[in-house]
């Protein structure tokens, strides 16, 4: 049976682990031999974008290449997903000629959508609800800097209520992490994402915990995460959000906070002096390049394993 990856939630931890492990590996061998073994020969993976991209079309692209496969990449303007064509039909049409699919969606309804009628694998390379590529870049990046997940304490500030901070949620449940994040009332996590990342915690002795107060929430961590205040989408009420989170902004004096041997993390794009310092994110604590150039390694992992 083919297996999709729309949330974070659809691997458990021994296969996160196994994942990170892998990309360890196909890290480690395009380092020392210039290139990895063409696992995916003559396997083409899909990317259809309704949103812009930079890092996910890169490291899709990039990745089936230096695995010895091809990626397509299908524009709005090229298939009108859901009006010039159905998503039923535009699946069964990809899934008859191509390995695999990777789609960056508004609605998360629609790659479900998708992953239904196709018979191929479906990877949500984005959607309004989560962002479980960018989170398995981000442990590998965790995992690289602190060797462990169990017990770490993230905090997450700024809009809660979108993609990251949920897929992050999840990921701290399934690998009994501390997830905290500090949003002003109104932003918070969806509820169903905090009850589910709960149940998951409640297992592995992990902790999720949402508040408003930034100091309270900084305190001790090992992880300070932030991401746009504006996400894709959500263009139309830039101007109230950018009043609204100030002082949610992580600056030199909130990193303090945290703890002394603590990373600063940023999925990008990145508004310098919006929710983060230029201080922050080009000083010695952030690792938000590494992190970037993870999302190479993890997906060639995660395709691997969704293709074979
Ligand atoms: N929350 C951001 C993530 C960008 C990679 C957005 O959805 O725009």
């Amino acid at each position: 049976m083919k297996k999709d990856f729309l949330s974070i939630t659809d691997l458990s931890k021994n296969e996160i682990i196994y994942l990170i492990d892998l990309a360890t590996n196909l890290k480690e061998e395009l380092i020392s031999n210039g290139g990895n073994i063409p696992y995916l020969k003559n396997k083409t993976l899909t990317m259809i974008f309704e949103k812009p991209s930079l890092r996910t079309r890169v490291s899709f692209e990039t990745a089936m290449t230096q695995l010895g496969g091809h990626a397509i990449n299908l524009s709005p303007a090229d298939i009108g997903i859901g009006e010039r064509e159905s998503v039923m039909d535009v699946a069964k049409v990809i899934s008859s000629m191509t390995s695999i699919i990777m789609a960056r969606v508004f609605r998360h309804s629609l790659v479900k959508e998708l992953a239904k009628h196709s018979s191929v694998p479906v990877i949500n390379g984005l959607s309004d609800l989560e962002h479980p590529c960018q989170i398995l870049a981000d442990l590998l990046t965790i995992y690289e800097c602190k060797k462990k997940f169990h017990g770490l304490k993230i905090t997450y500030f700024g809009d809660s209520e979108n993609n990251i901070s949920h897929s992050l949620a999840l990921a701290s449940g399934i690998l009994g992490m501390n997830f905290t994040t500090a949003s002003p009332k109104g932003y918070w996590m969806k509820k169903n994402i905090v009850k589910k990342a709960k149940e998951l915690a409640e297992k592995t002795g992990g902790q999720i915990i949402e508040t408003d107060d930034p100091k309270l929430a900084v305190t001790d961590a090992d992880i300070i995460y932030t991401d746009t205040w504006v996400s894709m989408g959500d263009e139309k009420e830039k101007e109230k959000r950018l009043k609204i989170f100030q002082q949610y902004q992580v600056t030199s004096k909130l990193m303090s906070f945290a703890k002394k041997d603590a990373i600063f993390m940023h999925d990008m794009p990145a508004y310098r002096g919006n929710e983060v310092s230029s201080e922050v994110i080009d000083g010695k604590q952030s690792v938000v390049f590494q992190q970037a150039e993870n999302r190479l390694h993890s997906q060639k992992a995660l395709l691997i394993y969704l293709i074979k």
